[in-house]
């Protein structure tokens, strides 16, 4: 979000604020409101909640109070739940219903988790990644680590000032990791030129995406360790049934290019990439208030 500060007025949203972080002058303030899985503003927050829902719904929706459905990581604190909670009222909700990530991942895969047969979910998002085992309709276990995509871009960061003296933003680092970021050898190596500062002055260079894998993998290594103390909390059962039904791997951080191959390779289980990593989980929300909550999985709250 980027907001104008003396009018403490909403001046652009998304991907259009985003392109404003770390450029805007001291009068506009642009940021990511919720940051690591936790609310780093809450006022652009909700303000965020709120302008999503009038440019999607209009003015009518905020008036008539509406349902709000907020996926949540399995992880939040019970304070972390509250504060989303909040968030949503502020912004005009009547009533907020809280649904586990990584379920509604696995709706919007249009995965039978009724089905009494295990399989496994990985949802790597920017702030957190959650393994969960589901199976008759619900999360049986969830192993959670406060790692994700925006770990990933610090990674890349870090590696950029020790290996080359250049300090480059939070935006590029994530860009780099998009276009040409790869944790697999196999996958194609492209390269793309950085800028960025040494010494206070702006310079560029040309970075590979196989000069970032180490990096990148470092932070892998967590994903893959969150997995893998799951398989060791699972019952032997549902450990062999996801033998067989494989990994299934979502959120913005499984677009990373060989995620899906490196976790394969670290647990010897076949792992496949959503379709649509990064809309699993909106797609699931969308399933569950269309359908009905079949499997009863939102919580409903109350304030
Ligand atoms: N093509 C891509 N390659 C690598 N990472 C990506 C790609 N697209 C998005 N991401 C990363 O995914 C993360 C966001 O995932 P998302 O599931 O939307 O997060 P959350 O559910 O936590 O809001 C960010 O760190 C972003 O950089
Ligand atoms: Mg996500």
């Amino acid at each position: 979000m980027a907001v104008d500060n003396r009018q403490s007025r909403i001046t652009a949203a998304g991907n259009a604020a985003k392109m404003m972080i770390g450029k805007t002058p001291p009068h506009i303030t642009a940021c990511a409101p919720i940051k690591d899985g936790v609310i780093a503003d809450f006022d652009i927050a909700s303000g965020m909640l709120e302008y999503f829902f009038r440019s999607e719904a209009g003015a009518m929706m905020i008036l008539s109070r509406p349902k709000v459905y907020l996926s949540v990581p399995h992880c939040a604190t019970s304070t972390e739940r509250r504060s989303f909670i909040e968030v949503a009222a502020k912004a005009g909700a009547k009533n907020v219903m809280l649904v586990p990530e990584t379920l509604a991942a696995a709706i919007g895969m249009k995965m039978k988790i009724e089905e009494p047969k295990g399989k496994m979910v990985v949802n790597i998002g920017g702030g957190t990644t959650e393994a969960s085992v589901i199976s008759f309709g619900g999360a049986v276990l969830t192993n959670s680590i406060r790692v994700g995509g925006s770990a990933f871009d610090r990674s890349i960061a870090n590696f950029m000032r020790r290996k080359y003296g250049i300090i480059i933003g939070e935006v590029t680092a994530e860009l780099l990791k998009k276009n040409i970021g790869n944790v697999f050898a196999s996958e194609e190596n492209s390269s793309m030129e950085v800028h960025g500062s040494k010494g206070g002055i702006p310079v560029s260079v040309t970075v590979s995406g196989s000069d970032l894998r180490e990096p990148l993998r470092m932070q892998a290594s967590h994903i893959i360790e969150c997995i893998r103390s799951a398989f060791e909390k699972t019952p032997p059962e549902l450990c062999s049934d996801i033998r067989e039904s494989g990994i299934v791997i979502t959120g913005g951080g499984a677009c990373l290019k060989g995620m899906d191959k490196l976790i394969e390779q670290k647990t010897g289980i076949r792992t496949i990439c959503a379709k649509k990593p990064l809309d699993s989980v909106v797609m699931g929300l969308a399933t569950i208030i269309d359908g009905g909550d079949k499997f009863g999985i939102a919580e409903r709250t109350d304030r």
